[in-house]
C-alpha cells in the first residue's frame, strides 16, 4: 500500500450495527420538489440500494431566507424520513452558493477576474474565497446546522461547501490582494527575500514596501512568472484555509462525525494542490465526469488512480459522477449500455467505498435540468434507473471489498501541481506544453501493455516502487532532486521527459544547462530547447514521430545508451531517447512528446529492462484495466473491459466471481469472457497466483 501518514482517516460514521459495506447515494435536493415527491423518493432510494445522500448543499437561501430568520423545518423533516428509511446523510455545510440578500447587502463578497470584471450572483459561487464577511456569514451558518443535527441519528459525515474553487479559485479582488500580501509575508519574511525569489531586478519590479504587492491582474506584458505561480499556491492555500475554518467549527460542535469535501481531480481542472489539501480532511473525496475523446475512459482511471494516491492508498468516496449525460459540454453525449456500471466500479477498483451520482432526481428546472440523474425525468420505469438499481445489487456483493486498499503497482506516475502550473506559463519555449496531457499519454502507455502503474503525488515516498516515471518534472526543488536520485541509486529506474528539472522552487533555472537538476542523474546535457510548431513533425532513426519538442542532447555519461535518435530536422543525429544505467537502478530521458501510442513501444523496453510484466494475460492486455485492493485476507482484482468487444480471460489466476456488471455474457461465451464494457471482480484468497500461460 502507499501510504501518506499526513493523511487522516475516518470513515462515514454508518448507523450502530451495520455491516461493513460499500456507500451508494447521490446528492439528494428535495427542495427542488413538492413534500409528495419526498416519500416516494425514499421508497425508490430503498429500492435502488442507496444507502446514503449528499443533502442541503445549495440550500443556503432556504434555510436562511433573511439574515435573522432561518428555517430548518424542512431539513429536519427530510433527515427523519431519511433515516427512517435506514438511510445516511452526508450534510453539506450549505455554504457553497450565497442567497441573493447576503450578496444584495455585502457584494464586497463577489470575486473579480483578472480583468477586474466582477463575478454578479445570478449562478454559484459568487464568493472571494479571502472575504472576511462571507467567512463570518458562513461560518455563522456552519454554526447553526451543525449545532441543530449534531445529534441527530443521519448525520454520518460533513460535507463542506461544495467543489471549493470549481468557479472562484482565482480571485483578484482587494481581499485577495491583502491576504496575498499576508501569504507572501509568512512565506518570505522579509522583502529581500521575496525581491530575489521574484527575480525583481528583471523590468524594475523591485518592491520597496509589501503594499505594493498585487495579484496578477491584467498587465501590459507577461507578468512576473513568479509572481503568477505564488499567486496559483495562495489561491489554493485560501481555499483550503477556508475548508478548515468551516472544520474547526464542527470538529469543535461535532468531534466525532468525520469531515470531507468533494475534490475535482478530473482532466483540466487545476486550481487546487489536492495533495496538499489531503490531510485537512477526514477522507478524502471526489467528483468525476467523464470527458469525451479517445483517453476519455484513461483519463478516468488516471483520475481515479491519482485520487488513491492523494488518499494514501485508502479507501476514499466518489461523491459525484453521472449515470448518463451531463449538460455542461457542447454535445452531451448519453451513456452506452455498461457504462454507467463500468465507470462506477472503475472508481471502486481505485478505492472508492462509496459511489454517488449527482443528482438523485433530474431537475425539471434550472441550469442543470439536462443533466442526468439516477431517477430520470422518464422517471422510475426508465433503462437508466434499471441500470442504477442493477449498480445498488452489484456494490451490495462487493461489501467485502469494503476498507480494503490499493495493492501498490511496481510502476508509478509522478504527479505534481507546481509542475503543472509552472511548465503551463506564458513566456515560454512553447504554449502548446501540456502537462497533464503528457502525464496522461503515459497512463495510456501503461493501459496499453496491461501493466498496473500507480499515480503518486511529487511528495510521496517513491521507496515502494521499482519504476517511477515523471513526465515533465518541470519544478525540481534540491530535496526533491535529492529524493528522486536515492531512488536511482536504491536500485530504481527512473524515467523522464523534456522540460523536467529545470527550475526550483522559485522558478529560478537550474543553470549549466538542461535538465537541471537532474542533468548528472540522466547523463544528458542540452543547450537549447527546439520547439517545434503546431503540426511540425521529425522522425526519430527507430521510425517514431516526434511532434510538439526537440532539444538539442548531448550525452555527457560513457555510460548513457542512446535508444533512438533524431533523424532529420535540426536535431538530426542527436540523441532523441536515452538511458543511463546506475548501480542496479537506471535514468532515462525522453527530449521529445511521442504520444501514447508511441510511448507504448518504448516504455515495453523500459518496463522490461526493469524486470516488471503484466499481470494479465496476453489476449486481456490493453484490453482490459486491472486495478488490485487487498485486506489481510485477500486481493481483489478489478477487471474492467475498455473496449466495445467481448475479451478473452482465460488464463487469469483462480478467484471467486464477487461480482460481475451486466451484460453479462452473451449465451455459449463463456464465462471467462467479458462483456463489451463489462466489469469482473475477483477475490483472489491465496494473494493471487501468478496469471497462467496463456
Ligand atoms: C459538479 C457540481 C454539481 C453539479 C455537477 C454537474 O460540478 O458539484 O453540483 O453541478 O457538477 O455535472
Amino acid at each position: 500500500m502507499t501510504t501518506n501518514p499526513s493523511v487522516q482517516h475516518r470513515w462515514i460514521r454508518w448507523p450502530e450495527g451495520a455491516t461493513p459495506r460499500l456507500g451508494y447515494g447521490a446528492d439528494y435536493n428535495p427542495e427542488q420538489w413538492p413534500r409528495e415527491v419526498w416519500r416516494e423518493d425514499v421508497r425508490l432510494m430503498r429500492e435502488a440500494g442507496v444507502t446514503i445522500v449528499s443533502l442541503a448543499i445549495f440550500s443556503w437561501a432556504r434555510l436562511q431566507p433573511t439574515p435573522d430568520t432561518w428555517d430548518f423545518a424542512w431539513l429536519d423533516q427530510v433527515m427523519d424520513l431519511l433515516h427512517e428509511h435506514g438511510i445516511a446523510v452526508d450534510l453539506a455545510t450549505a455554504t457553497a452558493s450565497p442567497p441573493p440578500w447576503l450578496s444584495t447587502l455585502h457584494p464586497e463578497i463577489l470575486p473579480v477576474t483578472r480583468t477586474g470584471e466582477t463575478l454578479w450572483p445570478g449562478a454559484r459561487q459568487h464568493w472571494r474565497p479571502t472575504s472576511p464577511v462571507f467567512r463570518s456569514h458562513a461560518l455563522r451558518l456552519v454554526d447553526k446546522l451543525a449545532t441543530r443535527y449534531a445529534t441527530h441519528p443521519a448525520l454520518a459525515a460533513w460535507h463542506i461547501s461544495n467543489e471549493l474553487g470549481c468557479h472562484n479559485v482565482h480571485d483578484y479582488s482587494d481581499d485577495a490582494a491583502g491576504a496575498f500580501r499576508l501569504w507572501l509575508r509568512d512565506r518570505y519574511r522579509s522583502l529581500d527575500t521575496l525581491n530575489h525569489a521574484w527575480g525583481t531586478s528583471f523590468w524594475s519590479q523591485h518592491y520597496s514596501a509589501w503594499e505594493q504587492i498585487l495579484p496578477p491582474r491584467l498587465a501590459a506584458s507577461h507578468p512576473n512568472p513568479t509572481q503568477q505561480l505564488d499567486f496559483k499556491r495562495f489561491s489554493s492555500d485560501a481555499l483550503r484555509d477556508h475548508l478548515c475554518a468551516e472544520r474547526e467549527v464542527l470538529r469543535r460542535i461535532t468531534p466525532d462525525v468525520p469531515v470531507t469535501t468533494n475534490f475535482m481531480v478530473m482532466g483540466e481542472t487545476r486550481g487546487m494542490d489536492y495533495a496538499g489539501w489531503a490531510a485537512e480532511v477526514d477522507f478524502v473525496s471526489n467528483d468525476h465526469y467523464v470527458h469525451p475523446g479517445p483517453q476519455a475512459l484513461d483519463e478516468l482511471s488516471f483520475s481515479a488512480n491519482l485520487v488513491s494516491g492523494i488518499a494514501g492508498g485508502r479507501p476514499w468516496y466518489l461523491m459525484e459522477h453521472s449515470t448518463s449525460a451531463v449538460n455542461w459540454q457542447p454535445v452531451n453525449r448519453a451513456k452506452l449500455p455498461g457504462e454507467l456500471a463500468r465507470d462506477s466500479l472503475l472508481h471502486v477498483g481505485h478505492g472508492a467505498d462509496a459511489v454517488a451520482f449527482f443528482q438523485w432526481r433530474q431537475s425539471a428546472a434550472g441550469a442543470e435540468k439536462y443533466h442526468s440523474a439516477m431517477v430520470p425525468h422518464a422517471g422510475a420505469g426508465s433503462e437508466v434507473f434499471r441500470d442504477v438499481t442493477r449498480l445498488g445489487a452489484t456494490l451490495a456483493a462487493l461489501a467485502p471489498v469494503a476498507g480494503s486498499v490499493r495493492k501498490a503497482a511496481r510502476a508509478a506516475i509522478v504527479f505534481d501541481w507546481d509542475s503543472w502550473w509552472a511548465a503551463e506559463h506564458d513566456s515560454h519555449p512553447s504554449e502548446l506544453l501540456r502537462y497533464r496531457q503528457e502525464a496522461l499519454d503515459w497512463y495510456s502507455a501503461f493501459l496499453a501493455l496491461g501493466v498496473r502503474a500507480d499515480v503518486v503525488p511529487a511528495g510521496s515516498d517513491f521507496s515502494g516502487h521499482d519504476v517511477l516515471v515523471a513526465p515533465v518534472l518541470h519544478v525540481v526543488p534540491a530535496e526533491l532532486a535529492k529524493r528522486l536520485t536515492d531512488f536511482v541509486h536504491g536500485g530504481g529506474h527512473l524515467v523522464t521527459t523534456y522540460f523536467s528539472g529545470i527550475v526550483d522552487e522559485n522558478d529560478h533555472v537550474h543553470l549549466g544547462g538542461y535538465p537541471g537538476a537532474l542533468r548528472e542523474l540522466l547523463g544528458v546535457q542540452v543547450e537549447e530547447f527546439a520547439p517545434l510548431s503546431d503540426g511540425e513533425q521529425v522522425r526519430l532513426d527507430n521510425g517514431d514521430t516526434a511532434t510538439l519538442w526537440t532539444e538539442a542532447v548531448t550525452a555527457t555519461a560513457p555510460e548513457v545508451r542512446v535508444l533512438a535518435r533524431y533523424a532529420d530536422g535540426p536535431q538530426a543525429g542527436r540523441p532523441a531517447v536515452t538511458r543511463r544505467p546506475v548501480a542496479a537502478g537506471s535514468a532515462a530521458y525522453v527530449s521529445t512528446r511521442l504520444g501514447p501510442r508511441q510511448l507504448a513501444g518504448l516504455l515495453g523496453g523500459l518496463l522490461d529492462s526493469a524486470g516488471v510484466v503484466s499481470e494479465l494475460p496476453a489476449a486481456a492486455r490493453g484490453r482490459v484495466d486491472l486495478t488490485v485492493r487487498r485486506d489481510e485476507r485477500a486481493e481483489y482484482w478489478f477487471l474492467a473491459n475498455r473496449t466495445d468487444e467481448p475479451v478473452d480471460l482465460a488464463g487469469l489466476p483462480d478467484g471467486e466471481v464477487l461480482a460481475r456488471s451486466w451484460p453479462t455474457p452473451a449465451d455459449g461465451s463463456g464465462a471467462e469472457n467479458l462483456a463489451p464494457r463489462g466489469v469482473l471482480v475477483l477475490r483472489l484468497s491465496d494473494g493471487g497466483a501468478p496469471p497462467r500461460p496463456v
